[in-house]
């Protein structure tokens, strides 16, 4: 989308123009997405307990984010500076390598009935196992709307945790594990509600009681994969072999696979919070995973390979474009409008490739210049506006403060009144 260059350049209100002329949104779209769409504090009120009123949080643009042969523009709400400038820097690198490819699992969520006191495990898990096809019809009963989608409860297996060496009051217990296609949908409720129906059932067949029936946050089989490359010519000299240094870093040591990962999810909870989804979800997920082989690790790994730098991602990806708030709100309708979102797999792939952009952004600055500069570019904005800079003398306080080193709320002060006083002595 060529039309988009430059925008970081201008006001914010012809960055809205610009997308009112392109036809991205609508004037009420735009308005949305000022904050003025709504929820109001009586309607949030509605939505939670003790409801006070409601918090907003800064929404961007990621632009020039390459996906699967198309170029994306990425909408994210999150209020630590950098990180959407970050983001679509990357993205310009990865362009180098003509963008990110993706693919993904369908979208199958697992539910768990946890049952206890069964007397005979394997024979439950039997019984069980040759009922299959009823239990799923039961399941799908459920759901009728899904099944008409294409979706619905598609297997059912059965695993038997032992007790723990230590502390562990419990004998073994099964698990049924209710696998289901949820289509558009993130699926939490769909699954809750079958593995519901089922428990009754599932208690009576294992001659045991059903306690927990709930879904995994660990939704490995609705992973999303992918992968970016830069031209190792488009870096600093030296930058490609540093960033897969830091890769291996995090490959060895949790220490700094948590924070590697951190910055993985700077990008894909910022787009997940601006398209309406449910973020803790795809939080427990994400780090479940990076464990899944007993020892926390990296989401995404870098290598330096025949001129290019390469970075491949995979992690779960519970998103839905159905259910949830994502067409009742109209912050985040216009959202998904904006990123033009085709459905619950594309929004998976767009997030991890956000999450691989901003991953890309993190390393490189951190091992060419540092995270600081920038950052501290950016404080000065912030700590210029908390002073009561307005409109052009933002830019001049931060600049002031950024080209002197201190970056602090009294030296903000003190360049504004310096610069009104300047100003009121001109004129
Ligand atoms: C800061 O929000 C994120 C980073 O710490 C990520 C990283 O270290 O890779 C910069």
């Amino acid at each position: 989308m060529v039309e988009m260059r430059g925008f970081y350049r201008l006001s914010l209100s012809e960055r809205r123009r610009l997308l009112l002329e392109l036809g991205s949104l609508s004037e009420a779209d735009l308005l949305a997405l000022a904050g003025d769409g709504g929820p109001s504090a009586e309607e949030a009120d509605k939505m939670v307990e003790n409801g006070v009123g409601v918090l907003r949080v800064p929404l961007g643009l990621c632009l020039h984010l390459g996906l699967d042969g198309r170029e994306r523009v990425v909408p994210m709400a999150v209020e630590e500076a950098s990180v959407i400038a970050a983001a679509s820097h990357a993205a310009k690198l990865l362009a180098t390598g003509g963008g990110i490819i993706s693919r993904a699992d369908p979208p199958r969520m697992v539910g768990q009935i946890q049952l206890l006191d069964v007397p005979d495990l394997d024979g439950a898990s039997a019984t069980i196992l040759a009922r299959q096809a009823s239990l799923l019809a039961r399941a799908n009963a459920v759901d009728p709307v899904l099944c008409e989608l294409g979706g619905g409860a598609v297997a059912l297996s059965c695993r038997r945790l032992e007790a723990l060496p230590e502390g562990d009051p419990l004998g073994p217990m099964l698990i049924v594990e209710l696998e289901v296609d949820v289509r558009d949908a993130m699926g939490a409720n769909a699954v809750n509600s079958m593995c519901e129906a089922l428990a009754p059932v599932l208690a009576k067949l294992s001659g045991g009681r059903a306690l927990l029936k709930i879904v995994t946050n660990l939704a490995d089989r609705r992973r999303v994969w992918v992968e970016g490359r830069v031209a190792v010519a488009a870096l600093a000299p030296g930058v490609a072999a540093n960033i897969e240094a830091a890769s291996i870093f995090a490959e060895r040591d949790p220490y700094r696979a948590a924070t590697h990962n951190k910055g993985i999810m700077n990008g894909i909870d910022a787009v997940v919070l601006a398209c309406g989804q449910d973020w803790r979800a795809v939080e427990a997920g994400a780090h479940a995973f990076a464990a899944r082989s007993g020892r926390y690790g990296p989401l995404a790994r870098w290598r330096v390979r025949d001129g290019w730098l390469v970075g491949q991602m995979e992690l779960p990806m519970a998103v839905g474009v159905v259910g949830g708030i994502a067409k009742v709100h109209p912050g985040v309708r216009a959202a998904l409008k904006l990123a033009d979102v085709q459905g619950a797999e594309d929004l998976a792939r767009l997030v991890a490739a956000v999450g691989l952009a901003q991953n890309l952004a993190a390393l490189r600055a951190l091992s060419d210049e540092g995270i600081q500069r920038g950052h501290m570019r950016l404080h000065a904005r912030n700590l210029a506006v908390e002073v009561g800079a307005v409109g052009q003398e933002v830019d001049t306080v931060a600049a002031a403060m950024a080209d002197s080193g201190s970056v602090r709320r009294d030296e903000a002060a003190r360049l504004l009144a310096e610069l009104r006083r300047e100003l009121t002595r001109k004129s």
